[in-house]
């Protein structure tokens, strides 16, 4: 059975940097968990879907027709033939998608399609529930945080560079209402789990980060 690390915390700790680092230096696949939730977000606002319905979002889980395609430094992501890859990034999206991610059956629905990844030589995954829920068997688990300021300011900085016009207490509210949903609700809440690293990024560069990840991984 295919090793797996787990990278999971809240918003903007810098999960997807590191998960990439990893990805590259072991040579291993990578699940990107949150953009599943966020194709399917974005599949329920094209198809116009209520968002507040669990009936109705069950089936569009289950028959989600998305592909991630690995690209030099990063997942390119195809929701029915359509590169989705930028649209998903968007705060509207990741806030519907911690919606639509309270749902049990939703979840439910989509933890086959996340241990598919699973495969030789090895598999980084990244999101919220990977150590705890999707992969609680995986031998290498790690939790990042960081402050919200400072992961507001790190979210401020990338979506700038992707050419978004974005508002620092707009971003940092968003931030503060999707980590108490992710940490409160019923099933798979954030949390880390019992024999994860908890690794506090908040005065760490991102190279500290990749360096003290890789020697735990290594170990
Ligand atoms: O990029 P960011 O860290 O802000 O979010 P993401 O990882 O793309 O995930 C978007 C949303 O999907 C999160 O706020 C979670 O509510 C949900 N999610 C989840 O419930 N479980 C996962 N394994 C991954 C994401």
């Amino acid at each position: 059975i295919a090793p797996v690390i787990t990278v999971d915390g809240p918003s903007g700790a810098g999960k997807g940097t590191l998960c990439q680092a990893l990805a590259n230096e072991f040579g291993w696949q990578l699940l990107d968990s949150g953009a599943i939730y966020r194709v399917l977000a974005l599949a329920a606002l094209h198809h116009h879907v209520d968002i507040q319905s669990e009936d109705a979002l069950v089936p569009l889980a289950a028959n989600l027709d998305v592909r991630f395609v690995p690209e030099e430094n990063h997942l390119k992501v195809i929701l029915e033939g359509e590169d989705v890859t930028n649209q998903i990034r968007t705060e509207t999206v990741g806030n519907t998608a911690s919606q639509a991610a309270t749902f049990p059956r939703v979840r439910e629905a989509l933890l086959r399609r996340q241990r598919a990844f699973r495969g030789m030589p090895g598999l980084i995954a990244d999101g919220r529930d990977m150590g705890t829920v999707v992969f609680p068997d995986a031998p290498v688990k790690i939790f990042l945080d960081a402050s919200a300021e400072e992961r507001a300011h790190r979210r401020m900085k990338q979506l700038q560079e992707k050419g978004f016009d974005v508002n620092f207490d707009r971003l940092l509210t968003e931030i503060q209402e999707r980590d108490y949903r992710d940490r409160n609700r019923a099933v798979a809440p954030l949390v880390a789990a019992k024999d994860a690293l908890i690794l506090d990024s908040t005065s760490m560069s991102i190279e500290e980060v990749i360096e003290k990840a890789q020697t735990y991984a290594k170990k």
